[in-house]
C-alpha cells in the first residue's frame, strides 16, 4: 500500500472548516440579502480567464437575493476593434472621441460583450456553481444619453454623457429576480447612440437607484498612500483630496476612485475599489470582516481619528455612566491625560460619540483593547467595529500578534467580533497581577 508521505496532498480546507466559514458568512448573507448592488466590470476584467469565475460568483449574490445591476466597460475591446482596422483611437482629457468610425467599433465592441456576458450567465453544467441557477441577464434602452458637445474646440461627436437612467424599469427587473446588464452605450431621445464612459454609466445608475454599494471591479485596483500601503477606507473628502493630488499615473484607477468619489458623495452609503486579479475579491470584500479592498463610504460629518488631549472632557463625558453602572472601571481624568495617545474617538459635529483604547504588551505580542464605548444614540451602526477593526489595524502595525479583552458585561459582542473566551493564565504575566478577582471579569482573546 502506497503512502501519501513522500507526495503530499495540497491542503483542502476541511469540513469543518468549511462549516466555519459559512456560519461566519451568515449575518453578511443576512445583511446583503434585499439590497441593492451596481457592480462595474473595467472592460480589461472582461478579457481575462478569470472572467468565468466572476460570474459565478456574481450568479451566487443573485442567489442570495442581492438585486444585481452590472455595468461594463469596453474600452480595451473598442480600442483593439479600431486598431485592426487600421483606425487610430483618438482621447481628449482621458475622453475618447468618437467619429463614426469609432461608434461602429463601439456598437460592436459592446454588443459582442453583451452576448459573451449573456452566455456566461446562461451556464450551467451539473458540475459548475451555475448548475439550477437559471439567471436572466437582462440588457435593454435603460440608459438615456446626451451629446458632450464641443468642448475647449474639440468635437466629441458620438461621446456622450448620461443624461438619464430609467429606474423604474431597472427596478422591476431586479423585483423579478434578474441581472440587469448596462453597457457603456447609451441612446438619446432623438434615436441617435452616444459612447459613454462607464464608471460614469455605473457611479449615475447608482445613485438614481439609491444602491446600498457600488462595486468596482479593475484588473490590478489599488489605491495606496504615499509609502504605497493599500487604503481600506477612506472619506468622500479624502477621495476627493486624493484625486485632487493627481497623483494617479494610472487613469483607469482615477477614473475608477472618481466614480467611487461621485456615487459616496451622492448618496451611496459605500464605494468599494476591488482588484479582479485577486481571486474572490469581490466574494472577500463582501462576506469577510476585513475585505480586501478600498471603499469609500460617505461619513462626511463623522471622523474616527486618534485622541487628541481636548478630546479628554468628551471622553469622560461619554463613559462616566458606563462607569457609573460598573459597566467599565472608572478611569480618573488624570490617568485619561496620560494615556490618550492609546485612545481613538469618532467626533460627529465636534462631539465625542465613541471611544475605545489600546493597551500593547510588546514583550508579549498583544495588546489589551480597552474602553470600548459607543454613545447609547449612536449604537448599531457599527460604530463599535469600525473601532475596533482601527486599533487592530493599529495592533498590527505594532507586531502585535493578538487582543485581549476583560469584559462583564458585553461578551457576547466582542465574540461575534470573533474573540475566544480564554482564562487569566491568558493575560500577560503584568496584566494577571491586575486582574481584578471581585470585578471577575471574562477574558476574551483574538488571534489577529
Ligand atoms: C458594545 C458597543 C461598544 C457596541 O457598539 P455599536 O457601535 O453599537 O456596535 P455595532 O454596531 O458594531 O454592533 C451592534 C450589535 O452588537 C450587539 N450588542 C451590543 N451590545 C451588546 C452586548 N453587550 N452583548 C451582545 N451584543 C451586543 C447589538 O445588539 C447589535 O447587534 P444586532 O445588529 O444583531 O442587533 C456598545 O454597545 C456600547 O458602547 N456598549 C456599552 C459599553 C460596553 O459594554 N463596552 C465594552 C466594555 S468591555
Amino acid at each position: 500500500m502506497s503512502t501519501d508521505i513522500e507526495n503530499p496532498v495540497p491542503s483542502t480546507p476541511s469540513a469543518s472548516d468549511q462549516v466555519n466559514w459559512f456560519r461566519n458568512s451568515s449575518p453578511y448573507i443576512n445583511a446583503h440579502r434585499g439590497r441593492t448592488f451596481v457592480v462595474l466590470l473595467g472592460g480589461e476584467v472582461l478579457d481575462t480567464p478569470r472572467l468565468p469565475t466572476l460570474v459565478h460568483d456574481l450568479a451566487l449574490l443573485n442567489a442570495l437575493g442581492v438585486k444585481l445591476v452590472l455595468v461594463h466597460g469596453a474600452r480595451p475591446q473598442i480600442s483593439q476593434r479600431l486598431e485592426a482596422a487600421g483606425l487610430e483611437s483618438r482621447f481628449e482629457h482621458h475622453t475618447r472621441i468618437t467619429d463614426s468610425n469609432a461608434l461602429e467599433a463601439v456598437m460592436a465592441a459592446v454588443g459582442a460583450l453583451r452576448l459573451k456576458l449573456e452566455g456566461l450567465f446562461s451556464m450551467g453544467l451539473a458540475n459548475s456553481p451555475m448548475h439550477n441557477a437559471a439567471i436572466q441577464l437582462i440588457s435593454g434602452n435603460f440608459v438615456i444619453a446626451k451629446p458632450v458637445g464641443v468642448r475647449n474646440g474639440f468635437d466629441y461627436q458620438h461621446t456622450g454623457e448620461v443624461r438619464r437612467i430609467e429606474v423604474d424599469a431597472i427596478r422591476q427587473q431586479m423585483d423579478a429576480g434578474n441581472v440587469v446588464l448596462l453597457s457603456p452605450l447609451g441612446s438619446s431621445p432623438t434615436g441617435e447612440l452616444f459612447n459613454l464612459n462607464a464608471e460614469d454609466v455605473a457611479s449615475t445608475a447608482a445613485i438614481a437607484l439609491g444602491a446600498d454599494k457600488m462595486i468596482v471591479l479593475g484588473d490590478g485596483i489599488r489605491v495606496e498612500d504615499s509609502e504605497q500601503r493599500l487604503l481600506r477606507e477612506l472619506s468622500p473628502q479624502e477621495a476627493g483630496r486624493l484625486l485632487g493630488e493627481e497623483r494617479f499615473t494610472d487613469s483607469a484607477v482615477e477614473r475608477q476612485l472618481t466614480a467611487a468619489y461621485h456615487a459616496a458623495s451622492n448618496g451611496v452609503a459605500r464605494a468599494h475599489l476591488l482588484d479582479a486579479s485577486e481571486d474572490g475579491a469581490l466574494l472577500k470584500e463582501l462576506f469577510t470582516r476585513d475585505g480586501c479592498g478600498t471603499m469609500v463610504t460617505r461619513e462626511t460629518y463623522e471622523t474616527l481619528r486618534g485622541a487628541r488631549i481636548d478630546d479628554v472632557g468628551g471622553i469622560l463625558e461619554l463613559l462616566e455612566p458606563l462607569e457609573q453602572n460598573g459597566v467599565l472601571v472608572r478611569r480618573s481624568r488624570e490617568l485619561l491625560e496620560n494615556e490618550i495617545q492609546r485612545f481613538v474617538i469618532i467626533e460627529r459635529d465636534g462631539m465625542v460619540i465613541a471611544c475605545a483604547a489600546l493597551y500593547p504588551f510588546a514583550a508579549d505580542h498583544t495588546g489589551e483593547l480597552a474602553c470600548v464605548a459607543v454613545h447609547p444614540h449612536y449604537r448599531n451602526s457599527e460604530r463599535g467595529l469600525q473601532m475596533l477593526r482601527y486599533l487592530e489595524r493599529r495592533a498590527r502595525e505594532q507586531g502585535l500578534k493578538t487582543l485581549f479583552v476583560l469584559t462583564t458585561h458585553t461578551a457576547h459582542w466582542f465574540r461575534e467580533q470573533g474573540f475566544d473566551p480564554a482564562g487569566v493564565e491568558a493575560l500577560p504575566e503584568q496584566r494577571q497581577q491586575l486582574y481584578n478577582w471581585q470585578r471577575n471579569s471574562k477574558v476574551f482573546v483574538k488571534r489577529l
